[in-house]
């Protein structure tokens, strides 16, 4: 995968979810997200990230497998840890899949996951998903108590929710910050790869790439807003190009 040889890349995946969004307005097949993937293969995106919800309300199960073949590029799948999205995970065998927490009636996904508090719950999923040589990560708030709880359920990979640190100003915004960098050397510290996202923007993101122990950030509704006035690929070049000046 690009960027492997050099540590200090941080790695970018681009969140499809918001194509397949549009999509699904007018109930077609245009745009199709499989094209927005092979247009981040194309101009050096790192990953895919889709999130398969309960409600179907953008990537849909179909588009899974074209998403797969259509590109080299490692499928992150974002799932609840339910049942049905476990099966789902087990017969794609993505990359990557990031445990989200997931309520029917929110816009996007609010919050971390409580991984502290769904231990028991959380254990055979993060099992099974592992065992199937599926790289789990956790999409968590940047706090000591979930990240000891990722650490206690093995997860490779944890996930920082940087949705607060994006709407927050000034000195709040500074305070999360902190809270980020803390935890994502920690992470690393105890042999966690910390990823961040949600809600990065151009504006936002420097401060968050500047982090030295993060991997990966993942990235879709700004992208993809961005990508109705200048098009995929001058986006996530640009979003690339901001993540290196931060490095
Ligand atoms: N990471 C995770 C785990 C998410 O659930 C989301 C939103 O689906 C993102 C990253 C991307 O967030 P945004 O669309 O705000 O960039």
């Amino acid at each position: 995968m690009a960027g492997v040889l050099n540590p200090r890349r941080l790695r970018l995946g681009v969140n499809i979810d918001h194509v397949a969004t549009i999509r699904n307005a007018r109930g077609g097949d245009h745009p199709d997200p499989v094209r927005a993937a092979q247009i981040v293969a194309a101009c050096g995106g790192d990953g895919i990230t889709a999130h398969l919800r309960e409600d179907r309300r953008h990537i849909r199960d179909d588009d899974l497998k074209r998403i797969q073949d259509a590109t080299n590029l490692p499928l992150n799948l974002e799932m609840a840890a339910t049942e049905e999205m476990l099966a789902i995970a087990l017969a794609h065998r993505p990359h990557a899949a990031c445990i989200v927490p997931e309520k029917r009636e929110e816009r996007t996904t609010e919050g971390g996951l409580d991984a502290a508090g769904l231990h028991n719950h959380l254990m055979p999923i993060v099992g099974k998903l592992s065992d199937a040589g599926i790289r789990v990560s956790l999409f968590i708030e940047a706090t000591e108590r979930q990240l000891d709880a990722a650490l206690r359920l093995g997860a490779p990979v944890v996930e920082f929710h940087t949705g607060e640190y994006a709407h927050a100003e000034g000195e709040a915004r500074a305070r999360v910050l902190k809270q980020i960098t803390d935890m994502a050397a920690l992470a690393a510290k105890n042999g966690i790869e910390p990823h961040a996202g949600h809600g990065l923007t151009y504006d936002n993101v420097t401060p968050i790439a500047a982090i030295p122990q993060l991997a990966e950030l993942n990235i879709g509704h700004y992208l993809i807003g961005e990508a109705i006035f200048d098009g995929l690929e001058p986006a996530v070049l640009r979003m690339r190009e901001l993540m290196d000046l931060a490095r």
